[in-house]
């Protein structure tokens, strides 16, 4: 970043921090206001996470962090120091992919793809905080994940397929 107050000749000045990133370990020094989605795709070159709004609006962005999902547009990698990260990358086990992985790709819900990882990445944070119990719900809770293709239909479909697979033998 060009737009700096350092004073000159006193250095950068950064911090370092230790991230658990899809399970690896990683010490990174990193400058105060580097954000945690700059770190992931400009440091450590895990693209999958987009920047689409960069202002916390569009959902693009999301990660989980220690399990939840976050706007990682809005948040400080200084902040996050020895954290659990995990990106659309860090989703698949092996060979096998994610459930909702699977789930997008049985229900063709994506056009351009740019806010798929966003959106699997948020859906897997709803299923976990399991307060989804309709299709409506999965629409209300994903509302802050936009897709500028208009593929919802299906991205909905898709989440709601792996809410009732994850809850088989639960619900009435
Ligand atoms: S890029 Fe983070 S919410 Fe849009
Ligand atoms: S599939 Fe293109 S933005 Fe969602």
């Amino acid at each position: 970043m060009s737009t700096t107050s350092r004073k000159p000749g006193t250095g950068p000045s950064t911090h370092p921090i230790t991230l658990e990133v899809n399970g690896a370990r990683k010490q990174l020094d990193v400058a105060p206001w580097t954000t945690l989605l700059d770190l992931l795709r400009e440091t450590l070159d895990l693209t999958g996470t987009k920047k689409g709004c960069d202002h916390g609006q569009c959902g693009a962005c999301t990660v989980l962090v220690n399990g939840k999902r976050i706007n990682s547009c809005l948040t400080l990698a200084v902040m996050k120091d020895g954290a659990q990260v995990t990106t659309i990358e860090g989703l698949a086990s092996g060979e096998a992919l994610h459930p909702l992985q699977q789930a997008f790709i049985e229900h063709d819900a994506f056009q351009c793809g740019y806010c798929t990882p966003g959106q699997i990445c948020s859906a897997v944070g709803l299923l976990s905080e399991g307060k989804a119990k309709s299709l409506d719900d999965v629409r209300e809770l994903m509302s802050g994940n936009i897709c500028r293709c208009g593929a919802y239909p299906n991205i909905l479909a898709a989440i709601d397929q792996a809410r009732r697979q994850a809850n088989e033998g639960t619900e009435p």
